[in-house]
């Protein structure tokens, strides 16, 4: 268990300090001697998209989030096999006979006219429960995949009941597998609530301090501690995460949310036997708001968890492109989790996203995942700070506009003044 801290978010240069002070290398003209031309001696280094998280060693940053894309061997072989940084699995908890699911239990929300057939998929509506597999299996699938990927990142995303005894348990038979870490689920948003699990302990203070004491004070193996969006302030949970011995904050988890209603039936998607509950929405339509959350909460680590280097930020919501996982490293994360993104385009899309994000990085000349990690935190203030900063900006143009905006604006008092102001040296 840990002691961490935000190396990433400390002391970083900014940007355009970056391109300032660090010399491109392979993009640099050749230069010209003579009639010879000589390419530049200094071949631009492949980027390295390696992290080491709470001790963990991935090769890159991209981790598969809870859900369908880690629910059994054979997928989550499949992600290693196609180079995922790491694989969380689906959550599990004790007894799978009292997760019962239902179909249809997705719904999808298109863009285009009238959510048209064709359009794109931004939105993506689940209804789906934790892991209905029994544990035994699941434990067992954890451990060859331990064996047989021993270099590799599997973490076990888990939930329980308000019981600290079911908890203790269900860690200490997760960990027997072998598995390098825990998240815990404190954030799915439909079905365990009313059992008091996921979102129902992620959003309340005093329920999620308590637990999170149970499972810090058992666990052996780094604990990230997933939140849920569904709360006015997320800082607040994770501040107490974090407080409590959590080595890392995932977030987000799916947002509450209900994906229309058929105007033909009159009844709601997903509908099962005419009826449906709230789901938790996720997809490239929520990659804002989680944006917005996970700046929120790197801020809050930076100010106030800032000198311990150990502590971990795992962006995760709506993630396509390399450009997506950019914006939550830009904002201090260390990792990157997708989901949806695997159910649509597969695990193959890990090197689209290994490509992109290597694209950005030679862009800017980083070399590392490190050289870029919560780079555009500090552009964030409060509104009021909007303000004073945009006045003393045009005070300070007022202040410096050069010469005469038009030849009306001569005046006989200020003539040579005037003149003067409009010579170059
Ligand atoms: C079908 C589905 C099932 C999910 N199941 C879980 C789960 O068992 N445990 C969990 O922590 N998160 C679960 N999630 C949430 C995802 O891990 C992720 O936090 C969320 O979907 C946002 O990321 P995305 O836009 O990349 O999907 C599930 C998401 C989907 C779409």
């Amino acid at each position: 268990m840990a002691s961490l801290s935000l190396t990433q978010l400390r002391g970083k240069n900014s940007v355009p300090e970056f391109a300032r002070t660090r010399p491109r290398t392979s993009w640099a003209r050749p230069g010209r001697v003579g009639f010879k031309v000589f390419a530049s001696s200094e071949a631009q280094v492949e980027p390295d998209l390696g992290v080491t998280v709470n001790g963990l060693r991935m090769p890159n940053p991209f981790v598969i989030g809870s859900g369908p894309p880690g629910t059994n061997y054979t997928v989550m072989k499949r992600a290693f096999d196609e180079g995922w940084g790491a694989v969380i699995a689906k959550t599990v908890s004790l007894d799978a006979a009292k997760v019962i699911n239902v179909t249809p239990r997705y719904a999808r929300l298109r863009a285009g006219a009238n959510g048209s057939a064709k359009g794109q998929i931004i939105g993506w509506e689940n209804i789906e429960l934790i892991s209905d597999r029994p544990l035994e299996i699941m434990l067992k699938e954890f451990k060859q995949l331990k064996e047989e990927y021993p270099d590799r990142i599997l973490i076990a995303s888990i939930m329980e009941e308000y019981d600290k005894t079911a908890w203790e348990e269900l860690i200490d038979r997760v960990e027997q597998t072998g598995i390098d870490a825990l998240e815990i689920n404190f954030s799915c948003p439909h079905g365990m609530p009313e059992r008091k699990m996921g979102a129902a302990v992620g959003q309340d203070c005093a329920l999620l301090e308590e637990v999170c004491g149970w499972i810090n004070a058992k666990a052996t193996v780094p604990v990230w501690a997933k939140m849920t969006p569904n709360i006015t302030d997320i800082t607040q949970p994770a501040r107490v995460a974090l407080g409590s011995g959590c080595e890392g904050i995932s977030a987000i988890n799916t947002i509450m949310s209900v994906m229309g209603i058929n105007l033909n039936t009159l009844h709601p998607e997903p509908c099962v036997e005419g009826y449906s509950t709230p789901g938790g929405y996720s997809s490239k339509a929520v990659h804002p708001i989680a944006l917005a959350k996970v700046m929120s909460i790197a801020k809050m680590m930076k100010s106030e968890f800032g000198d311990n280097k150990d502590l971990s930020l795992s962006g995760i919501g709506g993630v396509e492109t390399g450009g997506d996982a950019a914006e939550f490293i830009l904002l201090g994360a260390d990792t990157v989790q997708v989901c949806t993104g695997v159910m649509m385009h597969g695990y193959g899309l890990v090197k689209k996203l290994c490509a992109e994000l290597k694209d950005f990085m030679k862009a800017h000349n980083f070399s590392s995942i490190e050289d870029f990690r919560g780079v555009s935190l500090q552009y964030f203030t409060t509104h009021m700070d909007l303000v004073q900063r945009q006045q003393e900006a045009i005070k300070q143009r007022k202040a410096t506009r050069k010469g005469l905006q038009s030849d009306k604006d001569w005046t006989g008092d200020g003539f040579v003044k005037e003149s003067e102001s409009m010579v170059s040296n």
